[in-house]
């Protein structure tokens, strides 16, 4: 499927090392989706984005801790007509306490967004992202 107009999913894109994929990304001519919490920032580096480089830019805010979030991301990109052909896990948190002093809340947000989140997101784009010829531009 070759000439379809296509996008690179970047969870996290809106700031950090997400940020530095985004711009990585739209020097090379690629058309982005930003996923990150729905902030100022996000918004703010859509627009920077979009006048630096010339590329399409879309932008989603969502939380990925919560359980559907995955599945709100791969219907929102069917929605607009997306065609997702990379995608780039990037969304995360880090941390320093100690494993038996933490709160479960503390381990359940990062199982929800270090794991569970970018599993599923990876399971739900992979089938069509496979049908596509992709190679770095
Ligand atoms: N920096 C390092 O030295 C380092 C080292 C090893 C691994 N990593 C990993 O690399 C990734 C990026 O790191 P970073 O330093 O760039 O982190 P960062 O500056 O904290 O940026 C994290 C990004 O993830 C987004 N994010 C955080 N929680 C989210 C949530 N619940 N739902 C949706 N988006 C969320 C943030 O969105 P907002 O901007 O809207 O908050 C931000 O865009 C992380 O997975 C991190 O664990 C980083």
């Amino acid at each position: 499927m070759k000439n379809k107009e296509t996008y690179t999913l970047i969870t996290g894109g809106s700031g950090g090392l997400g940020k530095a994929l985004a711009e990585e990304c739209a020097g090379r001519g690629m058309n982005l989706i930003l996923a990150a919490l729905p902030d100022k920032e996000l918004a703010r580096t859509s627009e920077y984005i979009k006048n630096k480089y010339k590329v399409k830019v879309w932008i989603y805010g969502v939380d990925l801790v919560q359980r559907d979030a995955p599945e709100k991301i791969h219907a929102f990109c069917e929605h607009n007509g997306l065609t997702v052909n990379m995608l780039i896990n990037n969304a995360g948190a880090s941390g320093h306490a100690v494993f038996e002093k933490s709160a479960i809340a503390y381990n359940e947000l990062r199982i929800h967004l270090n794991l569970r989140a970018l599993v599923l997101l990876t399971r739900l784009f992979i089938p069509s992202m496979k049908k596509l010829d992709f190679c770095l531009p």
